[in-house]
């Protein structure tokens, strides 16, 4: 029997070396004492109770060796693809990493060499152009346009500022922050411009399964089937149930060529499978996980409603109409203030530690990015304290 998931508990994470709560302080200055975590992207909720039990599983048996036979975990992805994205996927078309920062890496590492750009569509995932430039590559920044207060690709204008040095691009599909789901025009979109530039194209769809009613995302293989020979997909089950801290994520490749290339250097940098990761996703891949996940679907669109009508009631301050993802992005541009003055409020006063918009790469000064995927009363009162720190303009 399991019993309907409580998104409305709240859960002291503090002093769990959580990155969100116990960083916040060192990152921002916010004190966790006081002060409310709204960054880095993971949940303040339980994930279903199959992924604790595989974890409890473990810990009963206590023995945490090596892992052999992939075979369930590999069926337990199948399954999920066909059954939420419409999607068949050869289990030999997978290959497991930690993570999928790891995986971008990696990606960079087999099909770029130093001095090569990589081209992003920003403001995008900040970790992309720290890979990219950790790497020795050079992160060619394409910026979204702003059509009635949403992103959308410019793709004359990224085309215009192609060298021919470029050799892959990296695609959020769906993109944080915004929280834009591509449709399949602008998924082909991408996919031409691809192959206009001779690019590899990794689509990173780590946000697949956030989505709200009424919206639908397509993976790339669907959208652009005539590109398998230059698209890597990649997808995790980390962001869906919250369980980054077991890093793990696959990295999908339906072309044999292109995959021989990335086994060798997977092979090259000695990569092995996390044990916990496989139990957890192999658990959470399942008709439980896709419950739990509808339901936290119905409740983040609460707390995006929540969010977005409490912001809206300060002007200059616009919060972008999320189709995606728990990650608002919040433009505080139409205020006029300094970025120091917005942040000494929004920190400062508020005591709310949000990713700050420069991070993200062009495009992204003058935002924050809140993190939403917490307790509705911590909603409500991150909301009041920044309707307080914005009191004199409304
Ligand atoms: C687009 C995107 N890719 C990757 C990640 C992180 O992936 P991982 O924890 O698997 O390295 C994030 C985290 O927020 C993300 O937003």
């Amino acid at each position: 029997m399991t019993s309907a998931p409580d998104f409305d508990e709240v859960i002291d994470r503090r002093g769990t070396h959580s990155s969100k709560w116990d960083m916040m302080s060192r990152n921002y200055g916010v004190s966790a004492d006081t002060g409310i975590a709204m960054w880095v992207a993971d949940m303040d909720f339980r994930p279903p109770e199959a992924v604790q039990r595989a974890v409890e599983d473990m810990a009963r048996h206590g023995i945490y060796g090596y892992f052999g036979d992939d075979g369930a975990y590999l069926d337990a992805i199948r399954w999920w693809m066909a059954e939420r994205h419409r999607w068949e996927v050869e289990p030999e078309a997978i290959m497991t990493v930690h993570g999928l920062v790891n995986g971008t890496g990696l990606c960079v590492q087999t099909w770029t060499e130093p001095g090569d750009g990589v081209v992003l569509f920003t403001p995008v995932y900040h970790a992309f152009a720290r890979v990219i430039r950790a790497a020795g590559r050079e992160v060619v920044e394409c910026p979204l346009a702003l059509d009635e207060g949403r992103y959308v690709p410019d793709f004359a204008a990224a085309d215009a500022q192609m060298t021919g040095r470029e050799k892959m691009v990296i695609l959020c599909s769906p993109h944080n922050p915004g929280g834009r789901v591509w449709t399949v025009e602008e998924l082909r979109g991408f996919a031409d411009f691809a192959k206009r530039h001779d690019l590899i194209l990794v689509s990173d769809e780590i946000h697949h399964d956030l989505i709200y009613p009424g919206q639908k995302h397509t993976a790339m293989p669907l959208a652009a089937p005539d590109i398998l020979d230059r698209l890597v997909m990649m997808t995790a089950t980390t962001k869906t149930f919250n369980i980054a801290g077991s890093h793990t994520g696959n990295v999908i490749i339906p072309d044999p060529h292109l995959r021989k290339r990335f086994q060798a250097t997977l092979g090259a940098v000695g990569i092995s499978p996390n044990s916990f990761g496989l139990h957890m996703a192999t658990a959470a891949y399942s008709p439980e996980g896709a419950a739990w996940v509808d339901g936290l679907m119905t409740y983040l669109e609460g707390n995006r409603e929540v969010f977005d009508d409490g912001l809206s009631a300060i002007p200059g301050i616009f919060s972008m109409p999320l189709e995606a993802t728990y990650l608002a992005w919040v433009d505080f541009t139409g205020l006029g203030m300094s970025e120091a003055e917005v942040l000494r409020r929004v920190e400062g006063e508020a005591g709310i530690a949000a990713n700050h918009g420069t991070t993200f790469g062009r495009g992204g000064d003058g935002f924050l990015r809140f993190n939403l995927a917490t307790p509705r009363s911590r909603v409500e009162e991150a909301v009041d304290r920044l309707r307080r720190a914005f009191s004199d303009i409304q």
